[in-house]
């Protein structure tokens, strides 16, 4: 029979897989008047002016003038795919979330982008990627938006318009289009040190990975996990590829730009067309939710630091397999709305900075680009738990709301939900203690340390992976107009490493400065290098 359909959330459907884009017999309006002619204009005589009163020219032509939504404003390039996780149940004694029990299957959505590009930029330029999926589960939609990079550049996102316009193409000449080869760029980073740790990870081989297949995934911050006895850890979620992680050389990330701009959206869309799907693993370090929050020193809300493998492995809790590419780009890939606060019980957030921001800053932008508040309603953002909202009309409202007291408690309505309690999976806020504390605008001083990590990260890499790194710093360095940002960010350098600062700036036909400080005492960390793992058996 006709292969199984389904809607964007997963609903079945009845119509083939191998739907045409217009069915039956006539093509008719919006209004469902068949159309005799849709190739002419109404026109006064052949020779003559259009016609106003020509409805279906209007019609059209202004449909077609609407499709464009704005781009996302970062993330704007992306390639999304549907699949299936399936919870090992590793983290029962961790979290009542019910996707991650054994052998529980829950359908996802994952959308990989690239951060600076626009639309319609090259795949391959060397950037961070986004690595989002949205899990339906159950219990409410999840919504883990990571990146392939555990840091970030910045500590507290009142800063993320600065990074954000540092690092997009300049305002007066727009160029580059996507790549951190600037001097606003450059100027950003060498002025908020924070930023150094994860601007040695874009100048490495992460910056270009050869697939989103082989690209590992992080949540960068810490989140807080809850069980049902209400005890809680904290946690850093990580996504392993089966694969494994591989990227491009930077020769072959240039010229695939020119040949195939589409390189990475066509490799996972073939590669699920040809059946091989891609596979990772979700795993979690795990901390004792502390006072402190630290973990061996690591400050756990500061979201420009790891902590190394070495020192928390990463357990597995589930694996991911993406199995089906979207039906329509626009309704599912574009119109794809994720959030940080998109949680099921059993996880929690934390009060890093950056992802306390987030939680603001993701529903603001989608008002915008998703026109109004109704965007829950798009098929690909539907949960597949059921909804019972007060939420009512706004733009776009696609349900028709019966009764006459959408407000709770009522005496008009039957209905008159109480909250739920835990055994019927409510999400609960966990009760963390605020501490009483005067209002400041400041960071902690354990987020001063901006060095260390870059230093382990230079450190753990082998022999080949520094050469990229300093062929990485010297060409994109090589593109500043400004001799006196290309100098503070070699003085940046030589506080990461001698080494690294010498050869960058020899690159650079420039003096190598001295540290300004004492470089830290790193043990380097070969999970960092390592290119693979091993993978459990099905
Ligand atoms: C979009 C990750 C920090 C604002 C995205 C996307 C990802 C992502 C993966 C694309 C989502 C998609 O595919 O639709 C991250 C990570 C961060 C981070 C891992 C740090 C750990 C921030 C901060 C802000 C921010 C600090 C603002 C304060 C946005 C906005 C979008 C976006 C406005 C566009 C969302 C949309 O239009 O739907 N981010 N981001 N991000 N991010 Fe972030």
């Amino acid at each position: 029979g006709a292969p199984e359909t389904r809607t964007p959330t997963g609903a079945k459907t009845g119509a083939p897989a191998s739907a045409k884009a217009q069915q039956g017999r006539f093509l008719t309006t919006a209004q469902g008047a068949r159309l005799r002619d849709t190739d002419h204009s109404l026109k006064a005589g052949p020779r003559g002016p259009v016609l106003l009163q020509d409805h279906h020219f209007r019609e059209k032509i202004t449909h077609f003038d609407h499709e464009r939504i704005p781009e996302r404003v970062v993330h704007a390039r992306g390639a999304g795919a549907h699949g299936v996780f399936t919870g090992y149940g590793t983290a029962d004694a961790l979290t009542r979330a019910g996707f991650l029990k054994k052998g529980k299957e829950t359908d996802v959505f994952v959308r990989f982008s690239t951060v600076l590009g626009s639309r319609g930029s090259a795949d391959t330029v060397r950037d961070t990627r986004g690595f989002a999926t949205k899990f339906y589960t159950d219990e409410g939609t999840f919504d883990l938006v990571g990146n392939n990079m555990p840091v970030f550049f910045i500590q507290d996102a009142i800063k993320f318009p600065d990074i954000i316009h540092a690092a997009k193409p300049h305002p007066d000449r727009e160029i580059p289009q996507a790549q951190s080869a600037h001097d606003t760029f450059w100027d950003f980073v060498s002025l908020h040190t924070e930023a150094q740790h994860h601007t040695i990870w874009n100048m490495s081989d992460r910056g270009i990975p050869r697939s989103y297949r082989t690209m590992e995934g992080f949540g960068v911050h810490t989140f807080r996990l809850v069980n049902d006895a209400g005890e809680t850890v904290l946690v850093k979620f990580h996504w392993k590829p089966k694969l494994g992680v591989h990227s491009l050389e930077w020769e072959e990330a240039q010229l695939l730009a020119g040949i195939d701009p589409d390189f990475h959206r066509r490799d996972l869309y073939d590669a699920i067309e040809a059946g091989a799907y891609p596979e990772w693993e979700l795993g979690i370090q795990v901390f004792p939710d502390t006072p402190e929050e630290t973990f061996a020193g690591i400050d756990l809300l500061d979201p420009t630091k790891i902590v190394p493998e070495e020192l928390a492995p990463v357990q597995p809790v589930g694996r991911m397999v993406l199995n089906r590419t979207p039906t329509n780009f626009f309704a599912e890939t574009e119109q794809v709305a994720f959030h940080l606060g998109h949680l099921p019980p059993g996880i929690d957030v934390t009060n890093d900075p950056l992802l306390q921001g987030r939680l603001f800053s993701y529903l603001d932008t989608q008002l915008t680009r998703l026109a109004g508040p109704n965007f829950p309603q798009i098929p690909i953002n539907r949960p597949h738990a059921a909804v019972n909202d007060m939420l009512r009309d706004g733009y776009h409202q696609h349900a028709v709301h019966a009764g006459v007291a959408p407000y709770r408690p009522n005496s008009l309505d039957g209905g008159n939900p109480f909250p739920a309690g835990d055994a019927d999976h409510a999400f609960v806020d966990v009760p963390v203690t605020v501490a009483e504390a005067p209002k400041v605008r400041a960071n902690p001083a354990s987020f001063d340390d901006h060095f260390s990590q870059a230093r382990l990260f230079w450190q753990s890499m082998s022999p080949v992976e520094k050469e990229h790194i300093v062929r990485a710093y010297t060409f994109e360095l090589g593109k500043c107009y400004h001799q006196a940002i290309k100098e503070r960010q070699l003085q940046c350098l030589a506080d990461i490493d001698p080494v690294l600062c010498a050869q960058v700036a020899t690159g650079l036909g420039l003096p190598a400065p001295q540290s300004t400080r004492p470089l830290a005492e790193v043990t380097p960390s070969p999970a960092l290098s390592q290119v693979g793992r091993e993978w459990p058996a099905d």
